[in-house]
């Protein structure tokens, strides 16, 4: 069962075969990461993380940020050894055999096709906010919010998946110049709340500083992990990346660093101006995020609360008496979130390709429409799914189902970079993870840390997702298996796919060699 291993040699045939141009420096690489990292996490999820820490959630952002910076020096080393498409399903299956492989799989269809849904509803949520606003009325919460947030759908969200959906279909790609506009108008956003907020902080806002201790601020680490989601666009851009012992490193860490620091800064405008306690404490107790007790404790008091907010960001600013600013920051998330969901949903529909095409999910997945060269029919089973994640589930409950998946496959990343540091010592490795046998522990360790302080729910949920994976895999993929049958597939090129689940960047060469 574990034995059933894809030989790392036909793995790279393909990646050879591509040669990408090594182009991508330092600054180009941190710049990837901070337009796929920064989204719904700090834009929303900072309202939720303060329902569950308080105060405490800024040492939350610093635990999760910890967790995902060893986790990037271990998934960095894999991406670079094994740069082709699938990231950690690939990497497992080279390393740990098919059926370690599958579950990994099968974990990052939550980690992707969820995510995008949870960025869906932040978007909404900036959407129904700003339109509010605009127009100086109230927009009817049965259509703009789920069944758990005291609406019946969310029907904003749902559209902006499907709209996204068709992008991808299309086969829309972010251009270079869109990616690097979106990262500034993201990065400008927050460096305005920042300007506008720290400096009229009241310091007595910090005080209590974890009212749920040390649980909460666990709890609210787990959660905010979502803000950090994304850097592995940085790892599986090894294969394009100058000098990549030195410039990876500083890719990943120096986004993941920027982000954290961001990420401190906005927590602390926030907690400092508007307060940042708990609504409905009860007996030690908080209110569950996207629940609906918390949606009626929130209309008892008018909302009057960062916690109540579907769009803290923008609410703390008009709060503060900068109402036009805080719906420019509004404006700023309706602009950047699409291109994370876009990221989002195009990693989802590469990891369902790539399984298709290993023969453990249908054929008919990685069929490419004939005109847009899109994986058209997964985009499109894609797209509904998240849809109908968005237009019902709250936003803090499918990034907490998003996080289970990604951690699990974090940790087996983790654990592959170890193992094959032993298997086969000699393969040449254009960046090796500082310290690999402390860094990986660490790594899964942290994972384990994490995903055992999210909500019960998800997971149970995570579990359930995993029997339910075990059975599709023993009573349909394993005796599909292309490698349990012995046929070797070496492609030459992935047919309409662009190599890497991340857009061009300036200056860099597409695989066809023209300047992207
Ligand atoms: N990190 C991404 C976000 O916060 C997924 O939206």
């Amino acid at each position: 069962m574990f034995g059933r291993v894809k030989s790392l040699d036909a793995i790279l045939a393909t990646a050879e075969k591509k040669s990408l141009h090594r182009s991508l420096g330092a600054f180009q690489l941190t710049m990837l990461g901070i337009g796929a990292v920064i989204g719904t996490g700090i834009f929303v999820l900072t309202a939720e993380a303060a329902q569950k820490a308080g105060p405490g959630m800024m040492i939350s952002f610093v635990i999760a940020g910890l967790v995902c910076a060893v986790a990037a020096l271990c998934y960095a080393e894999m991406a670079s050894m094994v740069p082709v498409s699938g990231s950690a399903y690939t990497y497992s299956y080279a390393v740990m055999g098919e059926l370690v492989a599958w579950m990994v799989g099968w974990a990052l269809i939550l980690e992707y096709a969820v995510a995008a849904g949870a960025v869906s509803v932040g978007w909404s949520g900036y959407m129904i906010g700003y339109v509010e606003h605009l127009l100086g009325t109230d927009v009817s919460d049965a259509w703009t919010l789920g069944p758990f947030d005291g609406g019946k759908i969310n029907l904003p969200a749902m559209i902006i998946a499907l709209v996204v959906t068709m992008l991808l279909v299309r086969g829309t790609k972010e251009s270079a110049t869109v990616n690097a506009i979106l990262v500034l108008v993201k990065i400008v956003a927050l460096t305005a709340f920042i300007v506008l907020a720290i400096p009229v902080m009241n310091m007595e806002q910090f005080h209590p500083f974890a009212p749920l201790g040390f649980g909460g601020i666990s709890a609210a680490a787990a959660s905010i992990f979502f803000a950090y989601v994304g850097f592995d666009a940085v790892s599986t851009a090894a294969e394009e990346t100058r000098n990549p012992q030195r410039n990876m490193p500083i890719g990943l860490i120096g986004s993941l660093g920027i982000c954290t620091v961001f990420y401190l800064l906005v927590a602390a405008g926030v907690i400092g101006t508007v307060g940042a306690q708990p609504v409905g404490l009860s007996g030690g107790e908080a209110l569950e995020p996207g629940s609906r007790e918390l949606a009626a404790a929130c209309s008892e008091i008018g909302s009057q609360a960062v916690v109540c907010s579907k769009e803290a960001l923008a609410w703390t600013l008009r709060e503060i008496g900068w109402p036009q600013i805080g719906n420019l920051v509004g404006l700023a998330a309706i602009l950047a979130l699409p291109s994370v969901i876009l990221m989002m949903m195009f990693g989802q529909t590469r990891i369902f390709f790539v399984m298709s095409r290993d023969g453990l999910l249908p054929a008919l997945f990685s069929k490419v429409h004939p005109r847009f060269h899109t994986p058209h029919i997964i985009t499109i089973i894609t797209g509904v799914a998240v849809a109908l994640f968005s237009g019902f589930f709250p936003v803090g409950q499918l990034a907490n189902i998003s996080n289970s998946g990604t951690l699990f496959a974090f940790a087996a990343v983790a654990f592959a970079v170890m193992v094959i540091r032993r298997t086969d010592p000699t393969r040449h490795r254009p960046f090796r993870t500082p310290l690999v046998y402390l860094t990986a522990p660490i790594a899964i360790l942290g994972c384990v840390y994490l995903f055992i302080s999210l909500d019960i729910k998800s997971i149970q949920l995570f579990l359930g997702w995993a029997v339910i994976g075990l059975v599709v895999y023993f009573l349909y993929s394993r005796s599909r298996s292309h490698v349990g049958r012995g046929i070797v597939d070496v492609h030459e090129d992935d047919e309409g796919i662009p190599p890497q689940p991340v857009p061009p960047l300036p200056g860099a060469p597409t695989p066809g060699g023209e300047q992207a």
